[in-house]
């Protein structure tokens, strides 16, 4: 026992500094995806508060389901289609952008970020007529 345990000590105090250094290179490979991740996150509002034609990817994406998503005006009945949900919230989006936040049976949980859910409140509105 008393043998081994050396061993193991002299190995530690061995493998030490190395292993540092592979944490060093590890700390700065994470640093690095950080800053990535950052650059991303400042350049992204930018884009204003939301992208139509992302919303509108995530729409056919998400939504085609039930949702006539394109500015078609009639579809299947089983859902009211994006044009007409444009034109009830033309002018005031808050109670879509609700909607949309808050889990809604008989839709599935869709679990939008906050940032997909301005991109199709953005979409929607550029069904409204003007
Ligand atoms: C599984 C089917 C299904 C999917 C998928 C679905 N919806 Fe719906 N959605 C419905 C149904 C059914 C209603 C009507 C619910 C009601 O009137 O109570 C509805 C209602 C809505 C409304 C409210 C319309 C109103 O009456 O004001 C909005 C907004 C909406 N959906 C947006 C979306 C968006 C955006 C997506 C995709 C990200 C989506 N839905 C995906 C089934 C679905």
């Amino acid at each position: 026992m008393g043998f081994l345990g050396q061993r193991l000590i002299a190995k530690a105090g061995g493998d030490g500094q190395p292993g540092l250094a592979a944490a060093r290179v590890v700390a700065m490979r994470r640093s690095v995806v950080l800053a990535a991740v950052l650059a991303c996150v400042v350049t992204t509002p930018s884009l204003a508060a939301g992208d139509a034609q992302a919303g509108h990817r995530l729409a056919q994406q998400w939504c085609t389901g039930c949702h006539v998503v394109d500015g078609a005006a009639q579809g299947p009945d089983t859902a009211p289609s994006f044009s007409s949900i444009a034109r009830r919230s033309a002018g005031d989006p808050g109670p879509l952008r609700a909607w949309l936040t808050a889990p809604h049976p008989p839709m599935p949980n869709l679990s939008l970020s906050r940032q997909q859910i301005d991109d199709i409140v953005a979409y929607i509105g550029s069904l409204a007529p003007r």
